[in-house]
């Protein structure tokens, strides 16, 4: 195949050359973006003066066949033209002769196949914000279903206070919304145009960077072209921002798949989200979550390679980079399904609250609470302390707990113990107690769910505003 650039060349490229070097396999994922990306640089050209009203007029109608031919499925990508950008150019240039051949004036691949990603990248924003969004929203949904359910709270998977299951919940709520806060950096990075930046000087054709910046709804033009085909820190920071949304989905993963052990039993998850086994006729596997843990890795993977990629780079464009797409294209739509499903698998679980209560009724959640007990009268913390464990040991030998001892029995393990203790120690009443403002009380966990709902109607807010921005270009 003859390329764009076999002007120096003697000889043919090699065909294992050829599919090791393209990227078409992956980047014609970005087409809308190139697409949009020349009709701004052909509609600038023309304003300048730099090519004519018909060849821009040509070249912009061209594109637009070329976008519904893909969109048709009618458009054969070739691997010998390398990218979605040389797809997109010779296929113009068949077409309408030689105004495509004038497209690529003052521009390179360098800046070209940066800013497509950047617009690429803007998108993705949007659609990340959206399914953090839903995820918040199926939380505070599930926190309110199942508001009076009060489960075990963990520290060290040991048993250590009751909370409310809603407080549970809301804590992964605040996670992703922390994740959410990540994509206004990442949104700010990418809203900024490399293109004219040429292939990596400049340009000394007589361009106009300000109208391309309009066209395309940038914030912003790099301040040093240089700069603008070397950045990869947008993706570098939007695989960070992966990496963290899926070491949260982890997590609650890993909590999903121990509570819908029979050991556990605290949830059961739809049928619809698991799968049977092939040869236990028994089983019912959590395998989403797992899945979601698994895919963890490689989404960590992602950024680790990426950094290592950009690490020795010397300025300006290496094909190094190249190696940015496959890793945030699959960290994209790993997220896609990871937080979809997830928020559909926590709006279909079954929360059982007796089981939970009932496991609650045969530990030492409430030691904490008969400590406190005895220091808010006047007892020193460290002494309520002793006193109480040693009462747990007393009850562990007598295999039973704290709440089966009787009144007498506490005021023999101290005075201090009033007939009012066996109410200051129930399940509900741990919960009620814990009424400082981040605390598992009731309406603690209610006031956390009006914070969560102001926070993600500004995130709705925030996500319209962007995709104001970031789908303009797809109308260019
Ligand atoms: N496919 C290339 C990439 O994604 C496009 C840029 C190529 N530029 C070049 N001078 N070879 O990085």
């Amino acid at each position: 195949m003859a390329k764009l650039w076999g002007g120096r060349f003697t000889k043919g490229t090699d065909k294992a050359v050829e599919d090791f070097t393209s990227s078409i396999a992956f980047d014609a994922r970005m087409y809308p973006e190139d697409i949009a990306g020349s009709k701004a640089h052909a509609k600038m050209l023309a304003k300048q003066g730099i090519i004519s009203d018909d060849d821009c007029n040509a070249i912009v109608e061209g594109l637009t066949t070329i976008k519904q031919q893909i969109e048709a499925g009618e458009f054969e990508f070739s691997i010998g033209l390398e990218d979605i950008h040389m797809n997109v150019e010779k296929r113009l240039t068949d077409a309408i002769g030689e105004a495509g051949g004038r497209l690529h004036t003052g521009r390179s691949r360098n800046d070209q196949c940066a800013v497509d990603l950047h617009m690429y990248v803007r998108k993705s924003v949007v659609h990340m914000g959206e399914l953090l969004v839903d995820i918040q929203k199926a939380l505070v949904e599930v926190a309110e279903k199942y508001k009076d359910i009060i489960m075990p709270g963990y520290t060290h998977l040991q048993r250590a206070q009751p909370v409310l299951f809603g407080h549970h919940m809301m804590a992964y709520c605040s996670m992703f919304q922390r994740d959410f806060d990540h994509l206004g950096l990442i949104f700010k990075h990418a809203d900024v145009m490399p293109l004219g930046a040429g292939a990596l000087a400049g340009t000394t054709y007589p361009i106009d960077q300000s109208y391309t910046q309009e066209l395309l709804g940038f914030s912003k033009i790099y301040e040093n072209s240089m700069d603008a085909v070397s950045d990869r820190d947008y993706i570098l920071e939007f695989l960070h921002f992966g990496a963290t949304v899926m070491m949260h989905l982890s997590r609650m993963s890993e909590e999903l798949i121990l509570w819908s052990s029979t050991e556990f039993g605290f949830i059961e998850l739809d049928d619809a989200h698991c799968t049977g086994s092939s040869i236990m006729p028994q089983k019912k596997n959590p395998d989403v979550c797992e899945l979601v843990r698994g895919k963890t890795g490689r989404i960590y993977g992602h950024l680790q390679g990426l950094l290592t990629t950009m690490k020795g780079l010397p300025l300006t464009y290496n094909k190094d980079m190249q190696e940015d797409k496959e890793g945030i294209f699959d960290t994209i739509d790993t997220l896609h399904f990871a937080l979809s499903i997830t928020a559909a698998m926590l709006r279909k679980m079954t929360v059982k609250g007796a089981r939970m209560h009932a496991v609650l009724a045969s530990d030492f959640s409430n030691a904490t609470d008969m400590a406190d007990y005895l220091a808010k009268k006047g007892v020193p913390f460290r002494e309520a302390h002793a006193i109480v464990g040693a009462a747990v040991q007393h009850c562990i030998q007598n295999r039973c707990v704290l709440l089966d001892l009787t009144v007498e029995d506490f005021k023999k393990i101290s005075p201090v113990f009033e007939d009012d203790i066996l109410e200051a120690i129930t399940i509900e009443a741990c919960i009620k107690g814990r009424k400082n403002y981040s605390g598992t009380a009731p309406e603690c966990v209610a006031r956390q769910q009006q914070v969560a709902k102001t926070i993600i109607a500004e995130e709705e807010k925030q996500i319209e505003t962007w995709h104001t921005i970031a789908f303009a270009v797809d109308s260019l």
